[in-house]
């Protein structure tokens, strides 16, 4: 288990290169030159889980179970708390079958004892050890993983899924903090949405493609690489979002991750309707190759920008994102047309496009 964990950590790293164009490059904002206002009326706080986050933006689950994945988790809080930023673990998993890997997660809470924090488990634990991976880190929330598409390709994954609609319901019955369920990067269709809310689940990150690729991960661990296929599988970032806001069912609250590069893509996910956005490769790449005072430097960054932008967009809040009118380009205008979503009804979703009638203004 330690040693797949570090393998995760280079071969996403590997494929970092790549990531240059994705969906959320068809998504444009249209500009407005007199749309801005004052930064002193600007906040960037959001709601999420019970707690008040100072930016949309977080840490997403990635990595612990081995020496090296300790010291990124070590980093990656470190970073977190010196920005105020909400961090995920990665899988404990390795901790539940193996106690002695503890330290490498629990280092998470002892550098950040105020952050917001968020354990990470699959789908297949039981609800008392959802309990315990909690517990060891003092957790705020707890992530639940679902991640068939990995397990498919992964030469040691589970081939049994159909337990995990009903895992879920138990664990979110049980644990004693909010629940978030996401993916790992193949994005989560308004169908599997509407079932979450179902089971019970309030938060539901999308998590969809456009970044890190599992299904390469995994299939560059096969000797004989042969579930090549899968590359590129699901929905992408922007895909899954525009389904779910398409959507007329009672869904969770989303959090959105998955291929994020820049700030522009958090103010992107969040016009689409995230109510918060997760970073996973990209604030790794930061950290493994600058270290993590460039890290801290480059979130800061983030951070003043997504103050300014919303600034220029005139939203005084990241809710306020929502009613930015949109322009859908590529292949987001080919997912409208083949899901029967009409892409100009996205740009204009809970009242975007509407301007005042002249006897307002
Ligand atoms: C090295 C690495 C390890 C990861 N491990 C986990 C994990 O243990 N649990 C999980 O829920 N997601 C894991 N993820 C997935 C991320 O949380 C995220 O869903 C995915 O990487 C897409 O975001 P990105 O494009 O910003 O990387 C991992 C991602 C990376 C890069």
């Amino acid at each position: 288990m330690g040693n797949r964990k570090d393998e995760h950590v280079d071969l996403a790293l590997a494929q970092r290169a790549g990531i240059t164009r994705n969906d959320f490059d068809d998504v444009r904002f249209v500009h407005h030159a007199l749309g801005g206002v004052d930064r002193a009326s600007v906040s960037t706080s959001v709601e999420v889980a019970g707690a008040t986050w100072s930016v949309p933006f977080y840490l997403n689950g990635m990595t612990g179970g081995s020496e090296r994945t300790g010291v990124i988790n070590r980093d990656l809080a470190v970073a977190a708390r010196e920005t105020g930023l909400a961090m995920a673990a990665g899988s404990l998993s390795a901790y539940l079958k193996d106690a002695s890997t503890a330290p490498s997660f629990r280092v998470i809470r002892d550098e950040n004892p105020t952050g917001f924090v968020m354990a990470n488990v699959n789908a297949t634990v039981t609800p008392d050890d959802a309990q315990r991976a909690v517990d060891l880190l003092e957790a705020d929330a707890l992530q639940i993983h679902i991640n068939s598409v990995q397990e498919t390709v992964m030469p040691e994954g589970d081939r049994d899924f159909a337990s995990w609609p009903s895992a879920i319901a138990s664990i979110v019955e049980r644990v004693g903090v909010p629940v978030i369920v996401k993916e790992v990067g193949f994005g989560l269709s308004a169908s599997t949405l509407a079932r979450l809310a179902e089971l019970g689940v309030q938060y539901a990150d999308v998590s969809g493609r456009g970044g890190t690729d599992f299904a390469r991960i995994e299939n560059s661990r096969r000797r004989l690489g042969d579930y090549a296929s899968l590359v590129g599988w699901g929905q992408s970032t922007p895909e899954a979002l525009i389904e779910a806001d398409a959507s007329t069912a009672q869904l969770p609250v989303l959090l959105a991750s998955g291929g994020v590069r820049t700030p522009l893509d958090v103010l992107r996910a969040l016009a689409l309707g995230a109510r918060a956005v997760g970073v996973s490769g990209h604030f790794l790449e930061v950290l493994v190759e600058h270290g993590v005072e460039a890290l801290v430097e480059h979130i800061r960054s983030w951070q003043e920008q997504l103050a300014a932008l919303q600034t220029m967009l005139g939203a005084s809040t990241p809710g306020a994102l929502s009613q930015q009118e949109l322009i859908l380009h590529g292949t987001l205008l080919e997912f409208c047309t083949s899901r029967g979503i009409n892409p100009a009804a996205v740009s204009r979703a809970r009242g975007r496009g509407t301007l005042p009638s002249k006897g307002q203004r």
